[in-house]
Protein backbone atom coordinates (compact mmCIF):
# COMPACT_ATOMS: atom_id res chain seq x y z
CA UNK A 1 0.00 0.00 0.00
CA UNK A 2 1.80 2.98 -1.00
CA UNK A 3 1.87 5.50 0.00
CA UNK A 4 1.59 3.77 3.20
CA UNK A 5 -0.98 6.50 5.04
CA UNK A 6 -3.96 5.58 6.84
CA UNK A 7 -5.95 8.78 7.27
CA UNK A 8 -8.21 9.14 10.08
CA UNK A 9 -10.93 11.78 11.14
CA UNK A 10 -13.69 12.86 13.03
CA UNK A 11 -15.38 14.48 16.11
CA UNK A 12 -13.37 15.33 19.28
CA UNK A 13 -13.94 11.73 21.87
CA UNK A 14 -15.40 9.65 19.07
CA UNK A 15 -12.59 7.10 19.41
CA UNK A 16 -10.78 8.13 16.38
CA UNK A 17 -7.37 8.39 18.49
CA UNK A 18 -7.67 5.19 20.00
CA UNK A 19 -8.35 2.83 16.66
CA UNK A 20 -6.02 4.84 15.08
CA UNK A 21 -2.75 3.81 17.65
CA UNK A 22 -4.49 0.16 17.54
CA UNK A 23 -3.98 0.28 13.66
CA UNK A 24 -0.22 1.43 13.76
CA UNK A 25 0.43 -0.70 16.75
CA UNK A 26 -0.91 -3.86 13.96
CA UNK A 27 0.64 -2.57 11.07
CA UNK A 28 4.05 -0.92 12.79
CA UNK A 29 3.18 2.42 11.28
CA UNK A 30 3.96 5.74 13.39
CA UNK A 31 1.61 6.90 15.27
CA UNK A 32 0.74 10.77 14.51
CA UNK A 33 -2.41 12.65 16.40
CA UNK A 34 -2.14 15.92 14.70
CA UNK A 35 -4.53 17.75 17.35
CA UNK A 36 -1.68 17.65 19.27
CA UNK A 37 0.08 19.98 17.00
CA UNK A 38 -3.01 22.74 17.64
CA UNK A 39 -3.27 22.29 21.26
CA UNK A 40 0.76 23.04 21.40
CA UNK A 41 0.27 25.98 19.77
CA UNK A 42 -2.99 26.60 21.77
CA UNK A 43 -0.62 25.75 25.05
CA UNK A 44 2.22 28.62 23.84
CA UNK A 45 -0.60 31.22 23.08
CA UNK A 46 -2.01 30.80 27.00
CA UNK A 47 1.39 30.42 28.37
CA UNK A 48 2.91 33.47 26.52
CA UNK A 49 -0.32 35.72 27.74
CA UNK A 50 -1.95 36.23 24.16
CA UNK A 51 -5.31 36.99 24.04
CA UNK A 52 -7.43 34.39 21.95
CA UNK A 53 -8.93 36.81 19.74
CA UNK A 54 -5.54 38.13 18.28
CA UNK A 55 -5.49 36.38 15.25
CA UNK A 56 -2.26 38.15 13.84
CA UNK A 57 -0.04 37.57 16.70
CA UNK A 58 -1.48 33.89 17.14
CA UNK A 59 -0.54 33.41 13.54
CA UNK A 60 2.55 34.43 13.67
CA UNK A 61 3.78 32.50 16.56
CA UNK A 62 2.32 29.50 14.89
CA UNK A 63 5.06 30.32 11.89
CA UNK A 64 7.60 30.92 14.45
CA UNK A 65 6.69 27.92 17.49
CA UNK A 66 8.93 24.59 17.01
CA UNK A 67 7.12 21.45 17.75
CA UNK A 68 8.36 18.05 17.92
CA UNK A 69 6.32 15.03 18.49
CA UNK A 70 8.60 12.20 19.22
CA UNK A 71 7.55 8.11 20.56
CA UNK A 72 7.60 8.01 23.68
CA UNK A 73 10.83 7.52 25.70
CA UNK A 74 11.39 5.00 27.45
CA UNK A 75 8.70 3.14 27.60
CA UNK A 76 5.67 4.69 27.90
CA UNK A 77 4.97 4.51 32.17
CA UNK A 78 2.93 7.16 32.33
CA UNK A 79 0.05 6.47 29.19
CA UNK A 80 1.49 8.66 26.87
CA UNK A 81 1.08 8.12 23.06
CA UNK A 82 4.08 10.28 21.94
CA UNK A 83 5.85 13.19 23.41
CA UNK A 84 5.05 16.56 22.37
CA UNK A 85 8.23 19.37 22.71
CA UNK A 86 7.10 22.87 22.61
CA UNK A 87 10.92 24.84 21.58
CA UNK A 88 12.13 22.05 23.70
CA UNK A 89 9.83 21.99 26.68
CA UNK A 90 7.47 18.54 27.62
CA UNK A 91 4.35 19.54 27.21
CA UNK A 92 3.12 16.54 26.70
CA UNK A 93 0.21 16.82 29.67
CA UNK A 94 -0.03 20.27 29.74
CA UNK A 95 -1.52 20.10 26.10
CA UNK A 96 -4.82 18.58 27.38
CA UNK A 97 -5.40 20.64 30.72
CA UNK A 98 -8.93 21.75 30.44
CA UNK A 99 -7.83 25.48 29.71
CA UNK A 100 -6.41 23.80 26.38
CA UNK A 101 -9.73 22.18 25.48
CA UNK A 102 -11.86 25.05 26.02
CA UNK A 103 -9.44 27.48 23.63
CA UNK A 104 -8.09 25.13 21.00
CA UNK A 105 -10.97 25.52 18.23
CA UNK A 106 -10.92 28.97 18.32
CA UNK A 107 -6.79 28.98 17.78
CA UNK A 108 -6.83 26.09 15.10
CA UNK A 109 -9.57 27.85 12.85
CA UNK A 110 -7.20 30.75 12.06
CA UNK A 111 -5.88 30.33 8.50
CA UNK A 112 -1.99 30.95 9.40
CA UNK A 113 -2.43 28.36 12.40
CA UNK A 114 -3.68 25.85 9.79
CA UNK A 115 -1.57 26.65 6.80
CA UNK A 116 1.61 26.21 8.98
CA UNK A 117 0.29 22.92 11.00
CA UNK A 118 -1.17 21.18 7.35
CA UNK A 119 2.67 21.96 6.11
CA UNK A 120 4.30 20.19 8.98
CA UNK A 121 1.74 17.75 8.77
CA UNK A 122 2.48 17.00 5.15
CA UNK A 123 6.23 16.73 5.45
CA UNK A 124 6.10 14.07 8.75
CA UNK A 125 3.62 12.04 6.48
CA UNK A 126 5.55 12.07 3.10
CA UNK A 127 8.71 11.09 4.48
CA UNK A 128 6.74 8.02 6.65
CA UNK A 129 4.13 7.51 3.98
CA UNK A 130 7.49 7.04 1.57
CA UNK A 131 8.35 3.98 3.20
CA UNK A 132 12.33 5.75 3.69
CA UNK A 133 11.96 6.27 7.23
CA UNK A 134 12.14 4.16 10.71
CA UNK A 135 8.68 2.95 10.33
CA UNK A 136 6.93 1.44 6.95
CA UNK A 137 4.01 4.09 7.33
CA UNK A 138 2.05 6.77 9.22
CA UNK A 139 -1.50 6.98 10.58
CA UNK A 140 -2.56 10.63 11.36
CA UNK A 141 -5.71 11.03 12.91
CA UNK A 142 -7.33 14.49 13.24
CA UNK A 143 -10.21 16.21 11.69
CA UNK A 144 -9.18 17.08 8.09
CA UNK A 145 -6.51 14.41 7.19
CA UNK A 146 -9.10 13.05 4.46
CA UNK A 147 -10.14 15.97 2.83
CA UNK A 148 -6.87 18.75 3.10
CA UNK A 149 -3.94 16.98 4.59
CA UNK A 150 -3.59 13.87 3.20
CA UNK A 151 -6.46 13.36 0.78
CA UNK A 152 -3.88 10.82 -1.16
CA UNK A 153 -3.95 8.08 1.57
CA UNK A 154 -5.17 5.00 0.13
CA UNK A 155 -7.36 4.45 3.58
CA UNK A 156 -9.24 6.70 4.81
CA UNK A 157 -11.46 6.34 7.83
CA UNK A 158 -13.77 8.84 9.66
CA UNK A 159 -14.82 7.76 12.81
CA UNK A 160 -18.13 8.88 14.73
CA UNK A 161 -20.43 8.74 18.00
CA UNK A 162 -23.04 10.83 18.90
CA UNK A 163 -22.67 13.72 21.20
CA UNK A 164 -23.91 11.72 24.22
CA UNK A 165 -21.85 9.31 24.00
CA UNK A 166 -18.53 10.99 23.12
CA UNK A 167 -19.29 13.09 26.34
CA UNK A 168 -20.17 10.19 28.83
CA UNK A 169 -16.28 8.85 27.87
CA UNK A 170 -14.56 12.22 28.20
CA UNK A 171 -16.38 12.13 31.72
CA UNK A 172 -15.16 9.17 32.92
CA UNK A 173 -11.65 9.26 31.77
CA UNK A 174 -11.85 13.05 33.01
CA UNK A 175 -13.22 11.23 36.65
CA UNK A 176 -10.44 8.32 36.16
CA UNK A 177 -8.08 11.06 36.54
CA UNK A 178 -9.65 12.80 39.61
CA UNK A 179 -11.05 15.56 37.81
CA UNK A 180 -14.51 16.66 39.39
CA UNK A 181 -16.37 18.17 36.18
CA UNK A 182 -20.24 17.91 35.88
CA UNK A 183 -21.60 15.66 32.88
CA UNK A 184 -23.38 18.42 31.84
CA UNK A 185 -20.47 20.63 31.63
CA UNK A 186 -18.27 18.15 29.53
CA UNK A 187 -21.54 17.47 26.85
CA UNK A 188 -22.03 21.42 26.28
CA UNK A 189 -18.39 21.86 25.66
CA UNK A 190 -18.13 18.94 23.07
CA UNK A 191 -21.19 20.01 21.41
CA UNK A 192 -19.47 23.87 21.24
CA UNK A 193 -16.54 22.26 19.91
CA UNK A 194 -17.99 20.28 17.61
CA UNK A 195 -20.37 23.11 16.29
CA UNK A 196 -16.47 25.85 15.88
CA UNK A 197 -14.71 22.50 14.09
CA UNK A 198 -17.56 22.00 11.41
CA UNK A 199 -18.51 25.57 10.98
CA UNK A 200 -15.28 26.68 10.61
CA UNK A 201 -14.17 28.68 7.10
CA UNK A 202 -11.01 26.99 6.78
CA UNK A 203 -11.10 22.92 6.59
CA UNK A 204 -14.02 22.15 8.60
CA UNK A 205 -14.97 18.89 10.04
CA UNK A 206 -16.31 16.34 7.16
CA UNK A 207 -15.97 13.11 6.15
CA UNK A 208 -14.25 12.70 2.68
CA UNK A 209 -16.22 11.38 -0.28
CA UNK A 210 -14.39 8.33 0.06
CA UNK A 211 -13.75 7.76 3.55
CA UNK A 212 -14.60 4.67 5.45
CA UNK A 213 -18.12 5.84 7.87
CA UNK A 214 -17.80 3.64 10.92
CA UNK A 215 -20.16 4.71 14.13
CA UNK A 216 -18.54 3.77 17.49
CA UNK A 217 -21.46 4.87 19.26
CA UNK A 218 -22.36 0.82 20.54
CA UNK A 219 -19.02 -0.55 19.84
CA UNK A 220 -16.45 -1.23 22.00
CA UNK A 221 -13.09 0.18 21.10
CA UNK A 222 -11.73 -3.76 20.02
CA UNK A 223 -14.81 -3.58 17.58
CA UNK A 224 -14.01 -0.79 16.28
CA UNK A 225 -10.97 -1.93 15.83
CA UNK A 226 -12.03 -4.90 14.10
CA UNK A 227 -14.41 -2.55 11.73
CA UNK A 228 -10.91 -0.25 10.74
CA UNK A 229 -8.97 -3.44 9.93
CA UNK A 230 -11.96 -4.94 7.81
CA UNK A 231 -11.91 -1.23 6.07
CA UNK A 232 -8.02 -1.80 5.79
CA UNK A 233 -8.14 -5.59 4.32
CA UNK A 234 -10.79 -4.09 1.53
CA UNK A 235 -8.13 -1.53 0.42
CA UNK A 236 -5.28 -3.85 0.69
CA UNK A 237 -7.56 -6.63 -1.93
CA UNK A 238 -8.40 -3.98 -4.15
O1 LIG B 1 -8.34 15.69 18.43
P1 LIG B 1 -8.14 16.80 19.48
O2 LIG B 1 -9.30 16.97 20.40
O3 LIG B 1 -6.87 16.66 20.22
O4 LIG B 1 -8.01 18.14 18.58
C1 LIG B 1 -7.85 19.39 19.16
C2 LIG B 1 -8.35 20.48 18.23
O5 LIG B 1 -7.50 20.61 17.11
C3 LIG B 1 -9.76 20.32 17.72
O6 LIG B 1 -10.63 21.24 18.32
C4 LIG B 1 -9.69 20.60 16.25
C5 LIG B 1 -8.25 20.82 15.95
N1 LIG B 1 -7.71 19.96 14.90
C6 LIG B 1 -7.83 20.39 13.61
O7 LIG B 1 -8.44 21.42 13.37
N2 LIG B 1 -7.26 19.68 12.59
C7 LIG B 1 -6.61 18.53 12.84
N3 LIG B 1 -6.05 17.86 11.83
C8 LIG B 1 -6.51 18.06 14.18
C9 LIG B 1 -7.09 18.78 15.19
Amino acid sequence: MYPAIVAIDGPAASGKSTVGYGLARALDFLFFDTGSLYRAVTWAVLDGGILLGNEPEIGQLAGEIWIEIQPPQPAPQDGRHATVLVDGQDVTWQIRAPEVDRAVSTVSAYAEVRSAMTDRQRQIARRYGSGQAERPGIVLVGRDIGTVVMPEAPLKLYIEATAAVRAQRRHQELCEQGKEVAYAQVLADIERRDRIDSERTHSPLRPAADAVRIDSSERTAAETLAAALAALRTVLAA
